[in-house]
């Protein structure tokens, strides 16, 4: 019997229950609007919310364009509602009192419940009339008794927080970032990582921020102790070449874990801040990179709801190729150069083709390549590091890169260099590397990305593909982490 009641049913049961085996993502790189001065005298929470609101306005219209354009989630960036270089003086007008989300609240509908709530009711209601799942970065604060330990002198923490509204509105997550950056002192660093996760009918959702992609907790945790397929990852990323650009580590490190990464950036180009995108372990398209003008930029993609459970995923074993063979030569000009302050072991690669091994303690990585042209005027070199990295963070590395020198001096092998002329025909590398933890990454001249143009086997071996000779290249790299050899905190 058809009844109103039996066809709601069916229409609940479509709308909210069917799992659906693809969605469509969305990130908004945005140039954020700072706030004049906020190192010294606090604002006003009125001057503080206008500022929040020219961003949200923002932020509004790409959530619509693309709630529009069929996106089931937007991923908004890291500060892109309040901006940066805050003392906890000044950060308080921004800060609002976040809820668990066990406490089931539509602020778009319930405003008041716990509260002044403005910009988390904004939110909420981006979310709920445009029916679109919104992921937003702002600042929480929980008010602590000094007495206590650990609870700093102003009486309260302060957390760098993600937040995420479900299509209803409804708060669904709520993250406090752990690995904070250097300069982040208005914040707190949470007492115990958070893993923060979320079911959707489009699969299994975590979040963190920024900084955090690099080390285990709680950036790894969520993947291989957790499961989701796809991470959400607010983020205000300054560029560094050559091995950790936004667009080339971020969509390394959806390849090396098997994950969804929807990277929305702050767009800054004074900062160096720029590179979002939408990246999965087999698709690296679409991503946004651009130092040219100020404006921020929406990307949407399709994606696998489950994307370790796609017939064109599987497991890699990074080291099986390399522990398999015997050393190549490790050629005549072996020399060592800096790479963010890390020593490595470069050897030249001087001839149009060739095959070199270059080792550092226990990691050995090889190289077979074969050049278009050995230009005369570009050198590049094969290196090798495997230690702790101790500048802006404490991380250990293991690394097998092939990249251009920023001129002919050795010294400057290592160094920033944004274009290149240099093509290859094909190249492989590998290495014996002691962690599972391995991103492979391509970067060609002018910072893009190389899709289609590379692949890793499952032995571990990173290859390139036919089409990789036409366009120049900048760097190839497999950069892992050994996070058992981080220093423990
Ligand atoms: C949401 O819709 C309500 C009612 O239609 C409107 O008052 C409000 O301004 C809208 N808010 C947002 C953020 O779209
Ligand atoms: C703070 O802790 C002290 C000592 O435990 C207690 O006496 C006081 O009531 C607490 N203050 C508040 C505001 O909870
Ligand atoms: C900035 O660059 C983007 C991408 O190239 C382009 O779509 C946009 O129109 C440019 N904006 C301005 C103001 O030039
Ligand atoms: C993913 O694949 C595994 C193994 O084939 C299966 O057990 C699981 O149900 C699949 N998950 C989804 C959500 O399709
Ligand atoms: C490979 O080279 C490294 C360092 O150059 C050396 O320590 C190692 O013994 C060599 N292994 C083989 C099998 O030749
Ligand atoms: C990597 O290979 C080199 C050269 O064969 C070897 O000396 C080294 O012990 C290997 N490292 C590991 C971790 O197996």
């Amino acid at each position: 019997m058809f009844t109103a009641s039996f066809l709601l049913s069916i229409l609940l049961w479509t709308s909210s229950c069917q799992a659906l085996e693809k969605f469509f993502g969305a990130v908004y790189e945005h140039a954020v609007i700072l706030p004049d001065d906020t190192t010294t005298a606090p604002m006003s929470r009125q001057e503080a919310l206008d500022l929040m609101n020219k961003n949200m306005d923002i932020l509004e219209e790409a959530v619509k364009t693309a709630a529009q354009q069929g996106a089931h989630i937007i991923v908004t960036p890291e500060d892109g509602i309040y901006g940066w270089i805050f003392t906890r003086q000044t950060i308080y007008p921004f800060l609002e009192d976040i809820p668990d989300p066990d406490v089931n609240w539509i602020p778009c509908s319930d405003p008041e419940r716990f509260g002044p709530a403005d910009v988390q009711t904004r939110l909420s209601c981006m979310a709920k009339n445009n029916s679109i799942y919104v992921v937003g970065n702002i600042g929480d604060k929980k008010l602590c008794n000094r007495s206590d330990v650990g609870c700093p002198d102003d009486g309260q923490y302060n957390y760098n927080t993600a937040v995420v509204y479900d299509s209803n509105g409804k708060l669904v997550a709520r993250y406090h970032k752990y690995n904070l950056f250097r300069g982040e002192n208005q914040f707190n660093v949470p007492k115990e990582p958070e893993i923060v996760t979320f079911d959707t009918p489009f699969g299994k959702f975590g979040i963190f921020i920024c900084f955090d992609i690099l080390f285990y907790n709680p950036a790894v945790a969520l993947v291989v102790e957790h499961n989701v397929d796809t991470i959400l990852f607010p983020t205000a990323w300054m560029n560094l070449l050559p091995h950790l650009t936004a667009i080339e580590f971020h969509s390394a490190w959806a390849m090396g874990m098997g994950v969804n990464l929807l990277s929305a950036n702050t767009h800054k180009n004074s900062m160096r801040m720029t590179g979002s995108g939408i990246f999965s372990p087999d698709k690296i398209v679409p991503y946004y990179y651009n130092m040219m003008n100020e404006s921020g930029h929406l990307l949407i993609s399709e994606l696998n709801s489950h994307p370790r459970n796609s017939s064109t995923y599987y497991p890699i074993a990074w080291n099986l190729y390399a522990s398999q063979i015997e050393n190549f030569s490790s050629g005549s000009n072996v020399f060592n150069g800096y790479i963010f302050a890390d020593k490595y072991t470069f050897t030249e690669l001087k001839e149009l083709n060739g095959d070199y091994s270059i080792c550092q303690n226990d990691l050995c990585c090889h190289l077979t390549y074969t050049m278009v042209e050995k230009r005369n005027d570009e050198m590049f070199v094969f290196g090798v590091f495997n230690g702790l990295h101790t500048v802006e963070g404490k991380y250990y590395l293991q690394v097998c890169t092939m990249l251009k020198c920023q001129s002919m001096d050795f010294k400057s092998c290592g160094e920033s260099v944004e274009t290149a002329a240099t093509k290859f025909k094909s190249f492989s590398i590998s290495g014996n590397f002691s962690t599972s933890f391995v991103f492979p990454e391509v970067l060609l001249t002018n910072i893009h990305l190389a899709p289609d143009m590379f692949q890793v086997l499952k032995d571990g071996r990173l290859t390139s593909k036919s089409g990789i000779s036409s366009h120049p290249l900048l760097s190839a790299t497999l950069f892992g982490r050994w996070y058992q050899k981080d220093p423990k905190i």
